[in-house]
């Protein structure tokens, strides 16, 4: 397939792809396998919102993951898999073997009742048979909802609820690190609440002694024994659902992001072959879990749509030691790694002693992605990682968007630490000022959004399409807004600078503060809270709670204990606050809203500028804050 070559080639493909949108995705869009190909290329307004792509199409994803290489690549390695514990056995799948894995679970799914259009959802460790889970879901033409391992029983449950699965597809436990995870616990506690599940279908992994229920639950292995590799592939339309996948925003419950076959297809396609400059043979790594879109477009989807190997870790960084990643990197001769700076910056926090064993001479390409990387993390990862031979992909994009949106080009674009440089082909971002008129021009910093459509961006928020127009498309009329501030440099660079919104990027991953509160308001003593992001030098973000206690307990470490008890149990471990404050009062407008703005510059140790505050209804609870801060 061809692929960008050189900057001037990237400088002419851009342009045409502003000039002729339709003309330029319709190039890509041929590649593929179509049912039937499209009528019409592209449809859309950015105030409904509407967006359509590839109109009139009939398509499989999973034909142009699986089928279409089995006559080139059929015997080539689609998946490594690397265990959690190195001492185990990894595997090795073929396309062949994908494909027929794929078909024979697809099989499972129709026999316990799955059909067209109904959503699945996916809460798996991160083994081979969640990647088969995945696409045996596309096969048949079900929504697939994966749910990250890490998040517990309220987090599931509310979005097994909001996008009404009928079936669950899990396994008795997970492996990670030194832990073993109880997945299906977490299951039956969370399916207490939520009817619209028939059947769950459960993977032995960890051999955890588990409750089946009868008629409900079966066994992955048992069901698999029962069926063919044959399953012809479902027709679906291009702007058909593929996926729903739950992202945290700045109030109440987490949006259903959607995203629909065709467009999505071609958008991951393109982006992955192009930026990493993916070459035949090599073994791509992405380090992400499945349950981020990270997973979903660079783990699964994009690697297969380019026929490339990819591979797939259950384990973490740091498990059996903090020399993990490099040590797989060497056994496997991975080529391209991609991965958070969250990882980068805990790895180069323990020191070069584990990274000293390996050779890396395999790398040839290194990737960012999750949040903005900091010089100092940028250059450690280029001198010891890449041994300053490796271009490094710094690459921005959302949950919304599908696949990579800003980035270079590997090898292709000239690389600035902590920027990550121009849009891809097809992409049109625009920095806004706060009253919504666009910066022109160079040396601007504003609001990241953009003015046109692309193929792999959302569609809608599941079941709430007003959501998605307040979300994304009410705060500039005919703009997406990213909820990104951004600088854009004298040369066109564009540097992301972070969030504008309630949303903290902990370890790269997206929480919602209002999300949070909810959590620690469970406990049975805490009436009200309010959480703020403050700088971590590890996570990017920490969490800083301010918790108001009503039974008169004293602020002791047990009381915090129970609150961070109470968060991982409803939401997860990744939520945990970093520092919880009791408080007496919160500052609040006298309209009843919590002015975060002093919230944050308290929890930063920034005392010198927290604004006017005569508008608090008791200003008094400020200097009670103040005074209690944690350090
Ligand atoms: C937010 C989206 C993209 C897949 C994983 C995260 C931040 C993402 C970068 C980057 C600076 C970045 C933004 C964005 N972000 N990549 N290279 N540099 N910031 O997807 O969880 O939907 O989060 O992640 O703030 O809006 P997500």
């Amino acid at each position: 397939m061809n692929r960008i070559t050189s900057f001037e080639q990237y400088l002419s493909e851009y342009k045409k792809s502003v000039e002729n949108p339709e003309q330029f995705w319709s190039k890509q869009a041929e590649e593929f396998v179509w049912k039937k190909k499209w009528d019409k290329v592209l449809d859309w307004n950015f105030t409904e919102p509407n967006v359509k792509w590839f109109i009139g199409g009939k398509l499989n994803i999973t034909e142009n993951c699986l089928d279409r290489h089995l006559a080139e690549r059929g015997n080539q390695t689609a998946i490594i898999w690397e265990p959690n514990n190195p001492n185990e056995t990894g595997r090795k799948i073929s396309y062949k073997e994908l494909h027929s894995e794929v078909c024979r679970f697809a099989n499972v799914l129709k026999n316990n009742g799955a059909k067209k259009g109904d959503r699945i959802c996916i809460y798996m460790p991160m083994v081979p048979e969640l990647a088969i889970a995945v696409l045996a879901c596309a096969r048949i033409g079900a929504i697939h909802s994966v749910v990250f391992g890490g998040f517990s029983f309220q987090s599931l449950a509310d979005r097994i609820h909001d996008a009404d699965c009928s079936i669950v597809i899990t396994a008795d436990g997970a492996f990670r690190g030194a832990k073993d995870i109880p997945l299906k616990s977490v299951i039956d506690e969370a399916l207490q609440t939520c009817t619209s599940v028939k059947k769950v279908i459960v993977l032995k992994r960890t051999n955890t002694e588990i409750k089946m229920q009868n008629s409900r639950d079966v066994w992955w292995q048992e069901e698999i024994k029962k069926v063919s590799a044959d399953f012809p592939a479902e027709e679906m339309d291009s702007e058909d659902m593929l996926f729903i996948l739950y992202t945290s925003g700045s109030t109440g419950k987490p949006k259903g992001v959607v995203h629909t076959t065709a467009g999505y297809m071609v958008y991951v396609d393109y982006t992955f072959r192009n930026v990493f400059q993916y070459n035949k043979r090599e073994v791509f790594w992405c380090t992400a879990d499945v349950g981020w879109i990270t997973g979903h477009s660079y783990l699964i989807y994009g690697p297969l749509l380019a026929g490339a190997t990819t591979l797939m870790f259950e384990g973490i960084p740091t498990f059996p030691d903090a020399g993990r990643f490099w040590q797989v990197i060497d056994k496997y001769k991975v080529n391209i790694f991609y991965t958070a700076p969250t990882a980068i910056r805990s790895l180069e926090a323990v020191g070069l002693d584990f990274v000293k064993p390996y050779k890396l001479d395999s790398l040839r390409v290194l990737g960012t992605v999750g949040e903005p990387i900091n010089e100092v993390a940028w250059n450690w990862y280029n001198e010891n990682i890449g041994k300053e031979k490796c271009p490094i992909v710094d690459t921005w994009w959302q949950t919304e968007t599908g696949g990579i949106m800003i980035s270079p080009l590997a090898g292709i674009t000239k690389t600035k630490p902590s920027f990550a440089t121009l849009p891809l082909p097809g992409i049109q971002p625009v920095l806004l000022d706060e009253s919504g008129k666009e910066l022109l021009g160079n040396n601007v910093e504003g609001r990241l959004c953009m003015k046109f459509p692309w193929p792999g961006m959302i569609r809608t928020t599941y079941k709430n399409h007003q959501r998605c127009f307040d979300s994304y498309f009410s705060h500039y009329h005919g703009y997406y807004f990213t909820g990104d501030g951004c600088k854009r440099d004298e040369n066109g660079y564009y540097r992301i600078t972070g969030r504008v919104d309630d949303v903290i990027k902990v370890s790269g991953h997206l929480l919602g503060t209002a999300e949070i509160e909810n959590a620690i308001n469970q406990h049975p003593d805490i009436v009200e809270s309010a959480v703020v992001g403050f700088p971590h030098e590890i996570k990017g973000w920490g969490i800083y709670a301010f918790a108001i206690d009503d039974h008169g307990r004293k602020d002791t470490d047990e009381l915090k204990k129970e609150i961070i008890a109470t968060v991982t149990k409803f939401m997860g471990a990744i939520a945990k606050p970093d520092k919880i404050q009791i408080v007496k009062g919160l500052p609040k407008t006298r309209s009843g809203k919590i002015m975060r703005r002093i919230l944050r510059k308290i929890a930063e140790g920034d005392f010198s500028n927290l604004g006017d505050i005569s508008t608090l209804l008791d200003p008094n609870v400020v200097e009670e804050i103040k005074t209690g801060r944690i350090n």
